[in-house]
């Protein structure tokens, strides 16, 4: 293994607010082993319940594969977020909203949070959303997206929080499997100097679906001055129509494994799928995972710039932080727009101690040169984050010495939509950092790495990254499709969870992550699966057959890369453009790829599967350790690419 060997010691951070001794930390590691029941128990009081639960986790991964926690709990999520913390910080700022282009700030405190969850809450109810029903959320970092799903979360509704960024086809799909009665959008979004049509992609994505989704309302938030049409009946101006409502709403209550939310996300084949998380266990997990890392503490300000259509919007942004009754911020900006540094001024401006981002956002602002940071202040950080990618040492020491000038801890934290929140991270203050791991499970985690042949690592190795027991953020199904949940996590290694990640661990048990061991790439923090964009290119007709790999990419981390073979009779031509607009209409902007080669015939074994891990070492112009080719069918298909793709490439240059 070739680790940078750098450690910072946690002994180094003078001052900082640890929440605990490192013989606390490992005494608690000590009893979650000993005893998880009461362990989780524990853990389980860090939220309030109508009634507590006397049951911690109950389920197997055997069989069937059932995951229950605290199943004999009730309670409404929004309680712990909003309402228990009205006795004692009421006006306290719950909620921070910065919209690009506006001088002033929103701030929103858990008195007036109350108050708005609460119309809305009435008005869904008012337009006939039951509880378990699903209701989807589309719409930009603006407050309503935060006051929406907790409106859900007070009525019972399912949230399924849509990404902005999705094709009205990647949407049309969605509505229709979640069978979504209740949309919540937006007019328009503004991303930096472009204009996002919200309402027109979902307009048209209802229309694709047409008889087969179950939306019959809209309420749309009109976050600027654009029109958009609106049909009656259906459609409501967001604000209007909710502020005749009242600001009291009693909670339902719900059992801790009803469902809470569900999010989709990638997988490695097939469409992409909902991961289903409940209320009770998605709650605590939310708390003690941020409660770990992100401690707040009062005065403290976190900003954790992703998405609320992503996991880490959800449990970051929203839950982990309202459920610890803190305050959280939300922007609708760019790192580096209207000026570079942009997103350093915010932290100025709105006096973050803690700034949570992604990798490929850390790489973005390194690349505007050290000089744009150090002309701000930034004293206020004492903490920051990174999750989503694999941090490389460079843009980790980057992170640390110049933008925290040393003072802050950089917690690099591994997690995925299935885990809900945090595994591997350090407890800052308390652990030794070291540049590029993700340090450690956090207590109560059981991790193991397998190899190829299925046998556990003990110590030093590298393996596929396992989880051995389950913790109460885990997912518990895919929508509609238990089957393929279990299939997907639980067969590997049976009686273990599998995260799809390989990984290393190191003589101290810190881990290194790889990246993703299946057919799942991440794009600047994006999850797609290749099978996805190879499904959208066998709607063209002219194309007989394409494969789809990742590629290593400066900014992003990885960019796509698409081998495409044409039909020998197609009737025309088949373009590069047209390659790229096929994906991007049938799954998103963000899959726009980077290069598509056009090529006869693919390297495949002799059983005639397409042999990927070789594609895109072609696709990145690697020459050297090409592993074992021995069960290539035909050899000479590999020069052909390579020398497609350096033709291309060589052209591309010039
Ligand atoms: O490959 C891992 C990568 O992102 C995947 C999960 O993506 P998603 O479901 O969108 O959830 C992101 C939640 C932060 C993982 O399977 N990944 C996530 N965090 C890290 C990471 N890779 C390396 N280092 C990380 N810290």
């Amino acid at each position: 293994m070739h680790h940078n060997t750098k450690v910072i010691p946690a002994g180094a951070y003078v001052g900082y607010p640890t929440i605990m001794t490192p013989q606390q930390l490992e005494a608690m590691r000590e009893y979650a082993q000993r005893d998880p029941k009461a362990f989780w128990l524990e853990q389980a009081d860090r939220i309030h319940w109508h009634r507590k639960p006397t049951q911690a986790f109950t389920g197997s991964f055997e069989g069937d594969v059932s995951i229950r926690w605290f199943e004999d709990g009730q309670l409404n999520a929004s309680v712990s977020c909003i309402d228990r913390h009205l006795t004692d910080r009421a006006d306290q700022v719950a909620l921070i909203s910065h919209r690009e282009g506006r001088q002033d700030v929103e701030k929103i405190t858990y008195a007036t949070l109350h108050d708005r969850v609460c119309q809305l809450a009435n008005a869904l109810k008012h337009l006939g959303v039951e509880k378990g029903q699903r209701v989807a959320i589309c719409l930009p970092m603006v407050p309503e997206a935060a006051i929406a799903m907790l409106a859900c979360a007070r009525i019972g509704a399912v949230h399924v929080v849509l990404f902005g960024g999705f094709s009205a086809e990647g949407i049309a799909e969605r509505l229709v499997d979640s069978g979504a009665v209740l949309v919540i959008t937006a007019n328009a979004a503004s991303r930096g100097a472009k204009m996002v049509p919200f309402k027109e992609t979902m307009d048209k994505a209802l229309e694709k679906s047409k008889g087969s989704h179950k939306v019959h309302s809209m309420l749309v938030v009109h976050t600027s001055s654009e029109t958009v049409s609106m049909q009656s009946g259906r459609d409501h101006d967001f604000h209007t129509y909710v502020k005749e409502f009242g600001t009291e709403f009693t909670p339902v209550i719900m059992d801790a494994e009803d469902p809470f939310f569900m999010l989709y996300t990638s997988g490695s084949t097939g469409k992409p799928k909902a991961i289903v998380h409940t209320c009770g266990g998605y709650l605590v997990w939310a708390s003690y995972t941020m409660g770990m890392v992100y401690t707040h503490k009062p005065g403290d300000v976190l900003w954790c710039t992703a998405d609320v259509a992503w996991i880490t919007g959800h449990t970051s942004v929203l839950y982990g932080p309202l459920a610890n009754g803190g305050t959280t911020m939300i922007s609708d900006s760019l790192p580096n727009y209207p000026v570079p540094g942009r997103w350093w001024d915010l932290i100025d401006q709105c006096k973050v101690t803690m700034f949570f981002t992604a990798p490929t956002a850390v790489r973005a602002l390194m690349a505007e040169g050290d000089d744009v940071v150090k002309r701000r202040d930034l004293s206020t950080l004492r903490l920051l984050g990174v999750a989503g990618e694999p941090t490389s040492p460079d843009g980790w020491e980057w992170y640390h010495d110049v933008v925290g000038k040393g003072r802050c801890p950089v917690a690099d934290t591994w997690w995925q939509t299935e885990t809900a929140g945090i595994m591997l991270g350090p407890i800052p203050g308390v652990q030794t950092l070291k540049p590029g791991s993700a340090s450690t499970p956090l207590p109560g985690l059981s991790m193991s790495l397998i190899d190829q042949n299925g046998a556990v690592i003990e110590g030093e190795g590298e393996g596929g990254l396992f989880i051995n027991a389950s913790w109460p953020g885990q997912a518990r199904t895919i929508w509609g499709d238990h089957e393929r949940f279990r299939q997907t996590y639980f067969t590997m290694s049976p009686g273990r969870y599998f995260s799809g990640d390989a990984a290393q661990r190191d003589a101290d048990g810190y881990y290194w992550l790889m990246g993703r061991m299946d057919d799942v790439i991440n794009i600047a923090g994006h999850r797609l699966g290749t099978a996805e964009v190879e499904d959208a290119l066998a709607e063209d007709h002219r194309i007989a057959e394409s494969a789809a790999v990742g590629v290593a990419h400066g900014l992003k981390g990885q960019g796509l890369a698409v081998f495409v073979i044409v039909r020998k009779d197609a009737a025309d031509e088949v373009t590069e453009k047209e390659v790229s607009q096929l994906i991007v209409s049938k799954i998103g902007r963000y899959a726009a790829p980077e290069a598509v080669y056009f090529v006869p015939d693919l390297p495949r074994t002799r059983s005639g599967k397409i042999v990927r891990r070789l594609l895109r070492k072609i696709a990145e112009g690697q020459t050297e350790n090409l592993g074992d080719l021995s069960s290539l069918n035909d050899m000479s298909v590999v020069d052909m690419l390579y020398e497609r793709v350096m033709g291309q490439k060589a052209f591309e240059q010039k």
